[in-house]
């Protein structure tokens, strides 16, 4: 598949600028397509691995009180595949259903490393009828990489995978 290497790694020559209008639209007409799920969950992952400074892109959804890893591209695994709710940033995130936002990882006691070249995280929840389904993690090379506009997007994006999960 193009664009999809190792592990669904995105190849440096599919990165381009971030582009929020075009990629809301187009992860929109996906995650309503129909299709399974994990084919969505797998997209969506990739699509959103384009932006530049999205170095590492999962989705974990809650099982128990468990996060447990569903999709993922980025250079390398993480070993946390299963977070226990209320542990690392991810953890808190679906805990308080409010986005985390880490501007700078090594101040952040909660903080679970998964990459050593990760500065900044956003995680969003995937929320339906007040409850966490699961949510989006994203790691940066960058520090503070994300700002209102990611923000804003990502919880776009989550609200309407919420609704076919
Ligand atoms: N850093 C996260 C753990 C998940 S990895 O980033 C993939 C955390 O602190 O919960």
């Amino acid at each position: 598949m193009k664009g999809v290497g190792k592990f669904g790694e995105v190849m440096a020559s599919d990165k381009g600028p971030a582009d929020y209008g075009t990629a809301t639209e187009k992860l929109i007409r996906i995650i309503h397509s129909g299709s399974r799920p994990q084919a969505i969950l797998d997209f969506v992952v990739r699509e959103l691995r384009k932006f530049p400074h999205y170095n590492w892109v999962g989705v974990y959804l809650v099982e128990g009180d468990e996060l447990v890893l569903a999709g993922w591209s980025g250079p390398a695994a993480t070993q946390h595949t299963r977070i226990p709710l209320g542990e690392g940033i991810c953890g808190r995130a679906a805990q308080t259903r409010e986005t985390v936002v880490v501007g700078d990882v090594s101040t952040e006691p909660r903080y679970l490393e998964c990459f050593p070249n990760t500065r900044s995280e956003i995680v969003v929840p995937i929320l339906r009828d007040g409850l966490a389904l699961g949510e989006l993690d994203i790691d940066s090379d960058a520090l503070d990489a994300f700002g209102g506009q990611d923000r804003a997007f990502l919880e776009r994006i989550a609200s309407e995978i919420a609704k076919v999960l």
